[in-house]
């Protein structure tokens, strides 16, 4: 996983978010489960799974933004934060 210029690896039992708070790499979180879109964070490369765009907006979804707390990443993926662009 590619963040802010930083990349760090998501094992298999962790979400996305999981990894980036492990790996020092701060994305915002509240409930951790989907229901707040506090994490939400945008892709900018990669494919991420459609579960982790739940309860999203069809334009969210079409700018690339998932939630990182449902993320489980299955291949590389590059993402940024909401400052990061
Ligand atoms: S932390 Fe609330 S939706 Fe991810």
């Amino acid at each position: 996983m590619h963040g802010g210029g930083r990349s760090f690896v998501v094992n298999r039992s962790e979400t996305l978010l999981e990894a980036a708070l492990r790996s020092g790499f701060y994305i915002p979180a509240q409930c951790k489960v989907g229901a707040c879109q506090t994490c939400m964070v945008r892709c900018l490369d990669g494919l991420v799974p459609a579960a982790s765009r739940a309860g999203l907006t069809d334009a969210e979804i079409q700018h690339g933004y998932f939630l990182a707390c449902l993320c489980r990443p299955d291949g590389e993926i590059s993402v940024a934060r909401a400052w990061d662009f």
